[in-house]
């Protein structure tokens, strides 16, 4: 480390530290010689267009606006090549020279594309997760990149919502500890390294509760539940050090997200003590317009007044805050701070000491797609896979066999990567035709796609706006169906890959029917008609309403869409090569109409019975139980777990003390595998009404067959809070109830007292 780095590490460790007054005196310097427009330039993101945007708006004349100084940084743009000619623009022909962040959106993972997240998220193995984003990084920063939109925390308990393939699930307590991880791995310990790049939290706040799960929709909720079931993992991401967060699209208690001065100010900076910057998502700030705040003026002046620091691809800051300044409507002293908290994360990545820092021409070659990055990528696929039923322990399957390989995703290497993958190669992407042929060289494999993903060509239009991802056969469904059908006949075991292309999740891509499309379904009535043994493959970037189908006779995989390893990790579960050990993040309901549904529900004055029958006058439904089809937590393994000797270490507790779960956990079954053990709590009496239980503890342990382990969980006084009327952070005394066990429905409990 040469002595100047450790300067900035130094004032880098001071400024994150305690003193939020602390300022970079490198900064402050800079900041004496700037003139108001080249102020307001630094909160200016562009993007230049070219590569996948997520808005209607591209950015025009950047090269002539980074030499004027009106751009703080730019996102769309990758390859160190590429980057030095923005980067050197900016360094060597504006006034300052002062470098450009340059941002991208990787989201599950750059080239080397992993899981979708919510499918990274059912492995519930935080080193594995922390891994993989610290593989996103090194590989995003070998092409020049040192911002990443990442994570995105949102609770999600809306499956019709496209976005919930983007995030951790429903849950605040795993939803946190994700978080955490994710901005370790991309930020490591510290910022100026060329493997590491600024997080970006996103998105702030509460973007996964939009109404009906219509993407970009209002949210309006009580601050009781946003502080107790939304906010905790954009506050754990804050906590791990995240450097920069993005504001989101909604509205949060009638005033939107990118002005919000409540959530920007008082809760983010005052409350919470966040020293990074805020950025608007694509356009955000102009679509307060929309909203209905008043003109680009305006909305520009109130969301810099609300603490918004970087306006992204608008514009607004740039050509709108002079004049409000002018006008008195804004203050220097604002525009000034937005402009410090920019050059800040600027000087804390080490770009002023090295504008070119993230651009070695060798490091692609080296750094992306190495076979170690491949290797990782397919052993997160493989964790990520929940087995949701496995019918005469059908799964895993022998490798001599012959197999009917059937179904529109079965050889489809459109839609392996999944919906956030603009950086990765799809041609690279391995179907699971390929990973069977890989794993099973032995097996006789035969392939008919069977049915298309949707016989609609007007849905099929809208899903594959960055390409084919719908590809509808010219062949007739009939005909496709009895093509396959022969083919199962002629077969020992047949595997159906089905579900949704990966662009019906994602951004944009909400669904009000969430069901297995109709020509899939006809195929799996068919196919199950045959006799013959069958697994489903099911990939989707959300929780499917399949009750029909889980009811025949088969095994299910879920697998979401698993990246560019995907035949190769499938092939290794359906042939046994890795024991699955995946769990479910968010609850599958049974259909449309349970949505909202999420395990750590209230009980309600009115609770339906234990049975789930309907009862008059309690709070069900007439047409459907209220219980889902999978609880939060379910994840089945090729072997089984039992547990016994549940106990606490005491039977109750003073204020500020911790209390330890311990149960034995036995592998009964024939394999070897793993088990993510799991603690819920119950506060059986509160001053608001409790969630009826909340996750406060896991592990994941490996267990070889026949073997047994005590697994310990402590609970620290702070999983005793919530957050009450007045929103302080407390516990009250009173009984407790512990369940533990393999999903949200764990039934060994326990009881103590906190005094
Ligand atoms: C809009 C999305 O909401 C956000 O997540 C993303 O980071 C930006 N577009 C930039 O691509």
């Amino acid at each position: 480390m040469s002595t100047k780095k450790i300067v900035i590490a130094l004032v880098v460790l001071s400024f994150w530290g305690a003193n939020a007054q602390q300022r970079i005196p490198e900064v402050e310097t800079l900041l004496q010689k700037m003139t108001i427009e080249e102020k307001i330039g630094q909160l200016n993101l562009l993007t230049p267009g070219g590569g996948v945007t997520t808005g209607e708006v591209v950015s025009k004349n950047v090269e002539a606006k980074i030499k004027a100084g009106q751009v703080g940084g730019l996102f769309g743009v990758a390859g160190p090549d590429k980057v030095r000619v923005a980067q050197e623009l900016a360094v060597k022909e504006s006034r300052l020279g002062i470098p450009l962040l340059i941002g991208s959106d990787v989201i599950h993972g750059y080239k080397t594309t992993y899981p979708i997240p919510l499918g990274l998220s059912a492995s519930w193995d935080m080193e594995l997760v922390q891994q993989a984003a610290q593989m996103a990084a090194k590989e995003a920063t070998a092409d020049g990149i040192n911002w990443n939109f990442s994570p995105m925390v949102d609770i999600a308990r809306d499956p019709r919502w496209g976005r919930i393939a983007e995030g951790a699930g429903e849950d605040p307590y795993l939803g946190s500890k994700i978080a955490e991880a994710m901005v370790k791995g991309y930020q490591g310990n510290d910022l100026a390294a060329a493997h590491t790049m600024l997080a970006c939290v996103k998105h702030f706040a509460l973007y996964g509760a939009a109404e009906a799960g219509r993407d970009y929709h209002s949210v309006d909720m009580s601050k009781v539940k946003m502080f107790n079931q939304y906010l905790p993992p954009y506050k754990a991401a804050l906590d791990a050090g995240a450097a920069s967060f993005m504001t989101s699209f909604n509205d949060v208690d009638g005033i939107p997200a990118t002005g919000n001065k409540w959530l920007l100010t008082d809760l983010l900076r005052d409350q919470w003590g966040f020293k990074g910057f805020v950025v608007s998502d694509y356009t955000s700030l102009n679509e307060m317009i929309a909203h209905g705040l008043g003109d680009l003026q305006a909305v520009s002046a109130l969301a810099l007044k609300a603490g918004l620091d970087m306006d992204m691809v608008g514009e607004g800051f740039l050509t709108t805050l002079k004049k409000s300044l002018d006008e008195g409507k804004v203050t220097e002293e604002e525009i000034t701070s937005a402009c410090r908290r920019v050059l800040e994360a600027k000087y804390i990545s080490g770009l002023f000491e090295d504008p070119y820092r993230y651009l070695d021409s060798k490091r692609p070659e080296k750094d992306i797609l190495t076979k170690e990055n491949r290797a990782l990528a397919r052993k997160l696929a493989a964790h990520s896979f929940v087995l949701l039923k496995n019918e005469n322990q059908l799964l895993p399957l022998q490798k001599n066999k012959k197999i009917a390989l059937i179904g529109p995703l079965a050889d489809s290497r459109n839609n392996m990567l999944g919906t956030w993958a603009p950086t990765g190669d799809v041609s690279l992407a391995v179907t699971i035709l390929e990973g069977f042929k890989n794993v099973a060289p032995n097996a006789t494999i035969q392939y008919a796609k069977g049915a298309n993903v949707s016989d609609d060509p007007e849905f099929a239009k809208k899903v594959n706006v960055f390409g084919p991802r719908i590809e509808i056969d010219r062949r007739s469904p009939e005909v496709m169906v009895e093509e396959a059908v022969a083919l199962a006949k002629n077969s020992d075991v047949v595997v159906a890959v089905v579900g949704e292309a990966t662009e019906m999740t994602g951004e944009a891509a909400s669904r009000t029917d969430i069901s297995i499309p109709d020509s899939q379904k006809k195929l799996i009535q068919a196919l199950v008609s045959t006799g013959k043994p069958v697994a489903l493959v099911l990939m989707s970037g959300r929780p499917l309403t399949f009750p029909e189908e889980f009811e025949l006779p088969v095994a299910i995989l879920q697998v979401w869409h698993p990246g560019v390893e995907a035949g190769n990790a499938i092939a290794d579960v359906v042939f046994g090569d890795y024991n699955p050990s995946g769990k479910l993040t968010v609850t599958w309901p049974r259909n449309v109409g349970q949505i909202p549904i999420y395990y750590s529900t209230k009980n309600t004055g009115r609770p339906a019975p234990e049975s789930d029958e309907f009862q008059k006058f309690r709070s069900n439904y007439l047409d459907s139980p209220n219980s889902p089809l999978l609880p939060f937590g379910y994840g089945l393994s090729y072997t089984q777990f039992a547990y016994s000797d549940f106990k606490l270490d005491k039977q109750s507790i003073g204020q500020g003390e911790s209390i330890s779960a311990t149960v034995t956990v036995a592998n009964t079954g024939n394999f070897d595998g793993e088990e993510v053990v799991q603690l819920y709590l119950k506060d059986m009496v509160r001053s608001i009404t409790p969630p009826k239980r909340e996750l406060k503890g896991f592990q994941k342990v490996f267990l070889k067959k026949g073997e047994k382990k005590e697994i310990t969980i402590t609970l620290s006084p702070d999983d005793l809070k919530f957050y009450n009327s007045q929103l302080e952070f407390v516990s009250e005394s009173g009984e407790f109830e512990v369940f533990v066990g393999t999903n949200s429905d764990a039934q060994l409990s326990q009881t103590f007292i906190l005094k």
